[in-house]
């Protein structure tokens, strides 16, 4: 490579000479989503997974996200930039855990969040996404009792919204949205009396009894371009910040510090460079590498989901 190559221009090299697919989900740095040739939330990116002709996904994510693509397409090679890019949700529920609920409860539907490990989901009878949670519980029987894990959040709200009483919710969160404070927004509501709030159900209820709408990253993005307002307060991740800039540059999108780091940022999701997105695809790892049986048991509820249309 000559001395002005640019980072960028090496990983379109490695990535013609890798014959690969760069996923990036919205949470990422911008000059990722910039190269990426799709970003999406993690049903669209579970969905795109499978849609392309290659031989490599350099998946730009969270480990759980990569996990779920190798589980659609176990005859690829799936790598990631950083190994360490984590989820707190997926720390929140193991697979002994879950094994145990299910030993106590025999008769509950497990439905996982796909913020779960590969093992959690080998256990589950049905996997869903912030985009699908509420479609997914409906399309269980009504007198069918139900484990929503792990994500206490979007537990209570798919509750609330399909009105489920039996229903048994997780106590996971995300260290992001879980700590938006209720109170911030209320002050920012005033501050900015014209605009209108679109939250992740992954936050508190607090926040999300504030909100116009509720949705998926995707879901935010979309509403949030054409909402009748020029203001829109983002209860999400900051990261999407770049699609909406691009396709509604006339507009202010306005985002809240949480408790925990007073940003609004993932930092598992942070980990993601383009430096290590290059050396990802030059070497080809880290790899993600599931056992066989593991990974068939795991795709069953993620096929279950996919079918919900
Ligand atoms: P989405 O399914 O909305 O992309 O959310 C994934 C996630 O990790 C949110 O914190
Ligand atoms: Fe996990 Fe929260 Fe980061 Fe999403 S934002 S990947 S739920 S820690």
């Amino acid at each position: 490579m000559s001395a002005v190559t640019t980072i960028t221009d090496e990983i379109l090299a490695l990535k013609r000479q890798r014959n690969a697919v760069i996923l990036a989900h919205h949470y990422v740095d911008s000059e990722i989503q910039e190269i990426a040739d799709v970003i999406g939330d993690s049903l669209e990116l579970a969905r795109k997974a499978r849609e392309f002709d290659g031989e490599v996904i350099a998946f730009c994510g969270v480990w759980f996200m990569a996990e779920t693509a190798k589980i659609l397409n176990p005859t690829r090679t799936v790598v990631v930039p950083d190994r360490d890019a984590g989820c707190s949700l997926v720390d929140a529920c193991s697979a002994d855990q879950t094994r145990a609920f299910k030993r106590r409860y025999p008769d509950h539907v497990v439905v996982s969040y796909i913020n779960t490990s590969a093992e959690v989901k080998a256990e589950s009878d049905l996997i869903c996404t912030s985009r699908n949670a509420v479609k997914v519980v409906q399309s269980i029987p009504a007198d069918q009792p139900v484990l929503f894990l792990p994500d206490r959040n979007l537990g209570d709200w798919v509750q609330r919204q399909s009105g489920r009483t039996n229903m048994k919710i997780w106590q996971g969160a995300c260290i992001v949205h879980a700590t938006f404070p209720a109170r911030r927004l209320m002050h920012l509501k005033h501050e900015h009396p014209n605009a209108l709030v679109a939250a992740h159900p992954e936050c508190p209820r607090e926040v999300l009894d504030q909100a116009a709408f509720i949705g998926s990253t995707s879901a935010i993005i979309e509403w949030a371009v054409t909402a009748p307002r020029d203001e829109i307060i983002i209860m999400t991740e900051s990261g999407v910040r770049h699609s909406l800039d691009k396709l509604a540059p006339h507009k202010k999108f306005i985002f809240v510090p949480n408790e925990n780091c007073n940003c609004s940022e993932c930092p598992y999701m942070k980990r993601n460079s383009l430096e290590k997105l290059r050396d990802c695809l030059d070497k080809l790892e880290t790899r993600v590498e599931l056992p066989a049986d593991l990974m068939e048991r795991a795709l069953k509820p993620i096929e279950r989901m996919l079918a919900i249309k």
